[in-house]
């Protein structure tokens, strides 16, 4: 019998993982969608992004650098859940689009590497995470090669992040002598052995016996057998029991370990995900300027834009807005319409499949579905059916670099110009327009995304175009309460000030001293890092 659009929307999980570059986030991608039974075997995901880059030439900096620029989406259904993993990139330089594709996830998969614990980028990413309360799932890698102590690791998790552990499983040994993990709820015991992806996928989980000397000795020896049964109970002594509320709060880890590349600890990791992971999260919104909250309760169909690519088929010059569905049933054809009155008729969605893109014809809260459309929507924007329904909550982020970018033939300045209000809508730079002069200034997150700007803008454009040194290195998005005020502020300081690609003014400052300098003479300003819509 067919589900009901509730009942669909209650059986997304939508998740993303993060980790420091390096950790395993790639691998454990592919493995999990081996599990989940999406892609056949390992190496497809590998394999695509070479056809991808083959054929893309912008992609070449991701070839050059050895980094994945773009985030993607892929759905899988697994035990009766439709399972969507929000990819994200690892790179630190891409950090705002990861944000942004965090403000997407009901969920997050914490990947660390078993010998190196919580990395700087994990921070960061961790520290969004936690803006939000979204729930987050440990998953401790790498544990066929010498770990640090996962007493250790866990103290360090609950100091560093101050977030309660509570392990699902205790691992015996790392490295060679890696013997698998005692499973703390049932007491049995997980067996460690290599394993191709074929036989994972076939087999399925780890192959489990109880916990008494008799079954584990053949892999194990008396000593060992004696170190686990210590350590698995004063693992259960000393972490917090696994709570579900405190876990949907964003207060309690539930912590899984294995190893990625040897496809062990996987599928226990999706079976905790599938065990505890929310259905898509109410959101915060204002309908017709009133507040309200969106659930999936809500029959109205209903999202938000957190990514725009372009380029995806370079034989398209479209663009694909990513959508993330908080109500309703969307269908194919529908109109939506964004807050600004913009009217779009969506007739042919995009979803990412694990295997290759495929037609949506419905899609459910929870969802994410790409919207073609030739630049008329932006990261931030909402849709909805009635086009009153306004989400908050997706940030942009004040550039940490700011260049002034100058064609060589000047003739050719609008065509830039073009360029770049292209790129900023689709989030990739942001450009800022001084208030005095025609200088084009734009600004990035990090030093990669300048560099993917330029490469674009030559290849998409045919532009030679030089980014330079500027005037100003730090941008903040300022606002009063009383529009007079902030008028007032923009007339003297008309110098110091422009407006950014929504035309929502600027304070462009010299350095960081000159922003909060001219911050304390003018209280009555707000100077901030971070614009959200609402
Ligand atoms: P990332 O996306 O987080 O950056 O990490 P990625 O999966 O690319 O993994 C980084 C490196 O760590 C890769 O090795 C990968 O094979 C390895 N790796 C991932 N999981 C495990 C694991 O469970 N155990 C061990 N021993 N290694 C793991 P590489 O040499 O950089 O690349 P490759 O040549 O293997 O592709």
């Amino acid at each position: 019998m067919a589900l009901t659009p509730l009942q669909e929307s209650a059986r997304r999980r939508t998740f993303a993982i993060i980790s420091h570059p390096d950790a395993g986030k790639t691998t454990l991608t592919e493995n999990l969608l081996l599990t989940g039974g999406a892609i056949r075997l390992a190496g497809q995901v590998a394999a695509r992004g070479e056809r991808r880059r083959t054929t893309s030439d912008w992609m070449k900096i991701e070839q050059d650098r050895g980094i994945s620029v773009a985030s993607s989406v892929m759905t899988f259904e697994y035990e009766n859940l439709v399972f969507n993993l929000l990819d994200t990139p690892g790179h630190e330089d891409f950090s705002e689009d990861t944000y942004r594709t965090l403000t997407a996830a009901d969920a997050a998969v914490m990947v660390l590497d078993a010998a190196k614990g919580i990395e700087p980028q994990t921070l960061k990413l961790f520290e969004v995470c936690r803006l939000r309360d979204i729930p987050i799932v440990t998953f401790i890698n790498k544990m066929d090669r010498e770990a640090v102590d996962p007493f250790e690791l866990l103290d360090e998790i609950q100091d560093k992040l101050a977030l309660d552990c509570a392990p699902l499983y205790w691992p015996q040994g790392s490295g060679e002598r890696f013997r698998g993990m005692a499973d703390l709820m049932t007491g049995e015991f997980l067996k460690f052995k290599k394993r191709t992806a074929n036989e994972a996928q076939e087999i399925g989980g780890a192959e489990r016996t109880a916990m008494d000397e008799d079954a584990v000795s053949a892999f194990m020896d008396s000593d060992e057998f004696a170190e686990i049964s210590e350590n698995a109970e004063l693992a259960k002594e000393m972490c917090v029991p696994f709570d579900h509320q405190s876990f949907l709060e964003g207060h309690l880890t539930p912590v899984v370990f294995g190893t990625a590349l040897r496809h062990f600890g996987v599928r226990e990791l999706l079976d905790t995900l599938t065990a505890y992971a929310p259905p898509p999260r109410a959101q915060k919104a204002r309908v017709k300027g009133n507040e309200a909250v969106i659930d999936i309760e809500n029959k109205e169909v209903s999202g938000f834009i957190f990514k725009v690519q372009a380029n995806m088929d370079p034989n398209h010059r479209d663009r694909i807005a990513f959508l993330k569905m908080v109500s309703g049933q969307f269908k194919r054809g529908m109109k939506l319409k964004t807050t600004t009155g913009k009217q779009l008729n969506v007739s042919s969605p995009v979803m990412f499949m694990a295997q290759d893109r495929e037609i949506a014809d419905d899609a459910f809260a929870g969802d994410v579905i790409g919207v073609p459309n030739h630049g008329a929507l932006r990261v931030g924007d909402s849709m909805s059916e009635s086009g009153n329904i306004m989400f908050g909550g997706i940030p942009n982020f004040a550039p940490e670099i700011l260049r002034r970018a100058r064609c060589l033939d000047p003739m050719k300045s609008k065509h830039l110009r073009k360029a770049l209000e292209g790129l900023a809508e689709e989030g990739v730079t942001q450009l800022f327009t001084p208030a005095i002069g025609a200088d084009m200034i734009v600004g990035a997150v990090g030093a990669l995304q300048i560099d993917v700007m330029a490469e674009r803008v030559s290849a998409e454009n045919k532009l030679e175009v030089v980014f330079e040194q500027a005037l100003y290195n730090v941008a903040r998005w300022i606002t009063a309460e009383d529009p007079a005020v902030l008028d007032a502020f923009l007339e003297k300081n008309r110098m110091n000030v422009g407006t950014d690609i929504d035309g929502a003014p600027v304070f462009l400052g010299k350095n960081s001293w000159d922003v909060s300098y001219v911050a304390d003479k003018n209280p009555d300003i707000k100077f901030s890092a971070t614009k959200e819509r609402l």
